[in-house]
């Protein structure tokens, strides 16, 4: 199964990814964790990063093409991926295309959790005293909402216009959430 998640910054993409990389028995790919590991690992990439996303803009392009390129490089993601955080605008989508058809393959399903603003801001300011995630600032989370409004919505309408997006709802539960997906994606493998 390849699938693309898709949703504003909290919406529960990385939760979701995690367990359904055990569901699906595919890798789960993250551009920002791609991207913090190479910060944290204080590479010439992460230091480039760094700022970027502490502000809450998105890194660019080039960058996020070269990482996504490395990782589809390995053999694991022959068997299907989740793919988390990329694409995030329409040049990033157009890319994607291309990868994935230079690859031969196609992905199964843009699925997007839709999640209300209010519930985001609630989510990430828990974050942010949980975890002190840089970019789950106040001001951070300000930038990362207005920047998905402006360049990631209309990769969702993208989708939606080819005919590949699945709308789920993420709010609920983590089980409800994931049983939505699941029944969304692949309701032959769903339980219950
Ligand atoms: P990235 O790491 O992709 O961050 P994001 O999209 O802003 O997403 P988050 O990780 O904040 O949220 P999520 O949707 O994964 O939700 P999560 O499961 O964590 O990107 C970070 C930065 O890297 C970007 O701003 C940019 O700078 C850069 N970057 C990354 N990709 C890029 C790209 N393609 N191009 C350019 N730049 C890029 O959940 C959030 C919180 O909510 C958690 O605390 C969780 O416990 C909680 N939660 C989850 N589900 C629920 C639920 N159902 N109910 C209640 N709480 C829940």
């Amino acid at each position: 199964m390849r699938l693309v998640l898709l949703g504003a910054p909290g919406s529960g993409k990385g939760t979701q990814a995690a367990r359904l990389k055990e569901y699906l028995q595919v890798p789960h790919i993250s551009t920002g964790d791609l991207l913090r590991a190479e910060v944290a690992a204080g590479s010439a990439l992460g230091l480039q990063a760094k700022e970027v996303m502490a502000r809450g803009d998105l890194v660019s392009d080039e960058i996020l093409l070269g990482m996504l390129r490395d990782r589809f490089s390995r053999e694991d993601t022959k068997a299907g991926f989740i793919l988390d955080g990329y694409p995030r605008n329409l040049a990033q989508a157009a890319a994607l295309d291309e990868l994935l058809r230079s690859l031969g393959q196609k992905f199964d399903a843009a699925v997007q959790l839709a999640v209300d603003n209010e519930q985001i801001v609630e989510r990430l300011a828990g974050r942010a005293q949980a975890e002190g995630r840089a970019d789950d600032a106040p001001e951070a989370v300000r930038k990362r909402l207005q920047v998905y409004d402006q360049q990631t919505a209309p990769v969702i309408e993208f989708y939606r216009q080819h005919g590949q997006l699945t709308v789920v709802e993420g709010v609920g539960t983590l089980d409800e959430v994931f049983t939505r997906i699941v029944e969304a994606i692949a309701p032959e493998k769903a339980v219950g």
